[in-house]
């Protein structure tokens, strides 16, 4: 009985248009199985096709009011950062209490959640965030960025392609062939590796760059042509073998190097990070001009500032007749699949840290650490403290 004596809190998430949750009904059941309370605030499913019934089915409490179920949870389980919650007047954090421990996406580094995360360190909150866990094979199963990456590269392009006013695949026709469209992929991690994957489905041409020579190998093996950045990989590979966030003057090389793709590409797809940091700046303003009037951009980075000089987190706009868009919650778009992830990773990563109905923080274990955020009313995590010149 793991989580013995132990209440958990599954709020309805508020952030516009988005529809997963951080429990299915068959969570649920396994937390309760493993002796906690469960409380699903009402209707929180319902965007994942979840009715309240199918909670309640399986032993949970469903909560009318979000501040009663905040009050009474000793762990919330979210999908989205806390946010100002409109209907009730009252930002989320202000809900919770001292002490009470929060399990969600966070991203510390992004500066518009520096003033979030600063106040659940003011107000003694212990809040762990599920894009610091490190992509180690014993994390595998906890990792919901990775699976969210993996909707969010699939979902890029489904959206990109249903904008373009042209079609991806090659088509031949009685008045003669119809070129396939021109698709770039900037950064090929998991999101990137899936966006490639769902374009050369869809028939599209795809090219693609990133800056370690390991993803590009992974670019070409789903079928891209990678074109070379001419960085050097002592330039671009930190710690662990991730990305470095590069130097202005390799910055400047790379962007150079774009623009002599950007003017051909239909759609672009923005997906590069350094873990833990602000997005690189590798699409400019003046290169969103010479792009075709028409084109798409998809700057997935958004979470963390984007990739693009001009995107609005959480909005799509039309600048110089390209689309931009910045939308923060593609996952929240397919929400089935996703849901389905997200709370099995959130569940195994809750299980992970829970021992005897007791959050352990693992101080020499390396997932705890790089995913606690706030703790004994402190920000501690290294890359938010770094971002805010802390
Ligand atoms: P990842 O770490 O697997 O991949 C990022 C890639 O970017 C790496 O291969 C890295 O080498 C590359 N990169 C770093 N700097 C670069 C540069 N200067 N030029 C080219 N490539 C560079 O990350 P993952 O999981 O694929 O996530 C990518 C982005 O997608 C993240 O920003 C993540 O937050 C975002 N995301 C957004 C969602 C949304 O709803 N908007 C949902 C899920 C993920």
């Amino acid at each position: 009985m793991k989580l013995k004596g132990l209440t958990i809190g599954i709020p309805k998430e508020i952030m516009k248009g988005e529809k997963r949750v951080a429990a299915t009904p068959d969570t649920a059941a396994k937390m309760l199985k493993e002796g906690a309370k469960v409380l699903v605030e009402e209707g929180a499913g319902l965007g994942a096709y979840f009715t309240d019934e199918e909670y309640e089915k399986q032993g949970a409490q469903i909560i009318k009011d979000p501040c009663d179920l905040y009050s009474k949870a000793d762990i919330i389980l979210k999908v989205k950062e806390p946010q100002f919650n409109q209907s009730k007047g009252k930002h989320e954090v202000d809900m919770m209490h001292k002490d009470q421990y929060l399990i969600t996406f966070l991203h510390p580094a992004s500066p518009e959640n520096h003033d979030m995360v600063k106040k659940l360190a003011q107000r003694g909150i212990i809040a762990f965030t599920l894009d610091g866990i490190p992509r180690i094979s014993r994390a595998q199963s906890m990792d919901a960025l990775t699976s969210m990456s993996t909707v969010a590269g699939y979902k890029s392009v489904i959206i990109a392609a249903n904008r373009l006013g042209k079609f991806m695949p090659m088509i031949g026709t009685a008045i003669g062939m119809i070129k396939p469209a021109n698709i770039l992929v900037v950064g090929t991690g998991v999101a990137g590796l899936q966006a490639i994957a769902t374009a050369k489905r869809l028939g599209a041409v795809v090219q693609a760059v990133d800056i370690r020579p390991e993803a590009c190998e992974q670019a070409r093996s789903v079928g891209a042509k990678v074109i070379e950045t001419g960085i050097p990989p002592e330039a671009a590979i930190g710690e662990g073998g991730y990305a470095k966030h590069l130097s202005e003057k390799w910055l400047n090389k790379e962007r150079e190097v774009l623009s002599d793709i950007v003017p051909q590409s239909d759609i672009i797809i923005l997906t590069a990070l350094v873990p833990g940091r602000i997005a690189p700046i590798l699409i400019t303003d003046d290169m969103v001009k010479i792009m075709k009037k028409g084109s798409v951009i998809m700057d997935v980075a958004i979470d963390q500032g984007g990739n693009c000089e001009i995107t609005e987190g959480g909005n799509v706009v039309e600048k110089h007749g390209i689309t931009i868009d910045g939308t923060k919650n593609i996952p929240g778009m397919l929400p089935v699949s996703s849901t389905w992830m997200f709370a099995n990773n959130i569940y195994n990563y809750m299980c992970y840290l829970i021992k005897n109905g007791k959050v352990l923080i693992t101080l020499d274990d390396e997932i705890a650490p790089s995913s606690l955020v706030t703790y004994n009313f402190e920000l501690v995590h290294k890359r938010a403290r770094e971002a805010m010149g802390i």
